[in-house]
């Protein structure tokens, strides 16, 4: 029997932080023996917002560097660029056209980013849950590993393809979120009610970040005042600390409860530190070999957008024929 399918994606618009490592691609290294997948660096859903040119294309190599690094294997699975499969904005301008603006509308990351962007409303970021759609569509995906924020994105992939498939009949695979024993939701370190966000300097840590910096950094998290180390229901604060550390040292919240009984949150903070240190620094120290050979990450791009367009214009064809294209 084939294995299923993953497709997953992550922009390369900033510096990734602990939390994207944790909740994403900490986890994708294991997935990587279970199933076929298939990590795309989604540049064509980044210039959504407006990015520096030269900055964009650091930022594709870097981050196609920092999956390697994570652990992701380029020969057990398919790491691509977005921009180097036409398909996806092929794919995405028709089901532009299956897709209604009321639908769009309610998507709550629409909102989010529109207010915070208010000076650049542009009509991809309005369709960017299409092109989603179209990544995830044009592989028959069975499996889509996402976070919290982005469920509705993949609610609408499934309306769209259930649309398309009612007209035409079965195109499209429904794709379904994948829920495995996922990692961490890492919050901001100042304000445990936000997700963690490289937006937010002191609250967040890059994966690539200076050591000291984050020793720092956890230093200063933000705690509360009941001075006990325990997993519990309303504690925000101390429950993300919490679970960053089991992330990292796969410890259970039970373990970490007894590992700290009759200590404080400075034992707590230092042990945490330097948990976090351990598993940055192989990390970094593999990213750093890896960006100082470009060629080998070519390479591993190259030879993962051929692989996936080979995928992708099997799906376009079916597309292109259903819809009543002459085929070129
Ligand atoms: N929108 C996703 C995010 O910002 C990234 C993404 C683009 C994605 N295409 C995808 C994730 C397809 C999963 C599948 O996190």
């Amino acid at each position: 029997m084939s294995k299923k399918r993953i497709f997953s994606g992550i922009q390369p618009s900033g510096a990734l932080t602990i939390g994207n490592y944790l909740g994403a691609l900490k986890n994708w290294v294991q997935l990587v023996d279970e199933y076929e997948c298939i990590f795309s660096v989604v540049d064509l859903h980044a210039i959504t917002v407006r990015q520096d040119p030269e900055e964009l294309k650091q930022r594709c190599m870097a981050l196609i560097a920092q999956y390697i690094a994570c652990g992701i294997d380029p020969d057990k699975c398919t790491i691509f660029i977005q921009s180097h499969v036409p398909a996806h904005a092929e794919l995405a301008w028709i089901l532009n056209c299956y897709t209604y603006m009321g639908e769009l509308e309610r998507m709550t990351q629409f909102k989010d980013k529109s207010s915070r962007h208010a000076d650049n409303i542009n009509a991809g970021l309005f369709t960017y849950p299409v092109l989603m759609a179209a990544d995830i569509l044009l592989y028959q995906t069975d499996l889509v590993p996402v976070g919290h924020d982005q469920k509705q994105h993949l609610e609408i992939c499934r309306d769209i393809a259930e649309r398309f498939n009612r007209i035409y009949g079965p195109v499209f695979k429904m794709p379904e979120g994948y829920i495995g024993k996922m990692g961490a939701r890492v919050m901001d370190l100042q304000n445990p009610e936000k997700k963690m966000s490289k937006s937010e300097p002191q609250g967040s840590i890059a994966l690539l970040e200076d050591p000291a910096s984050a020793v720092k950094k956890i230093k200063r998290a933000q705690t509360d005042s009941l001075g006990y180390v325990k997993y519990e229901e309303g504690r925000l604060a101390m429950n993300n600390l919490i679970s960053i550390y089991g992330a990292v040292t796969g410890k259970t919240a039970d373990e970490i409860e007894t590992e700290f009984t009759g200590k404080g949150y400075g034992d707590f903070k230092k042990a945490l530190a330097e948990a976090v240190q351990a598993e940055l620094s192989p990390i970094q120290a593999k990213y750093k070999e890896l960006m100082a050979s470009p060629h080998y990450l070519q390479e591993v791009y190259r030879k993962g957008a051929r692989y996936a367009a080979s995928i992708a214009e099997e799906t376009k064809r079916k597309v292109y024929e259903k819809v009543g294209y002459i085929l070129g």
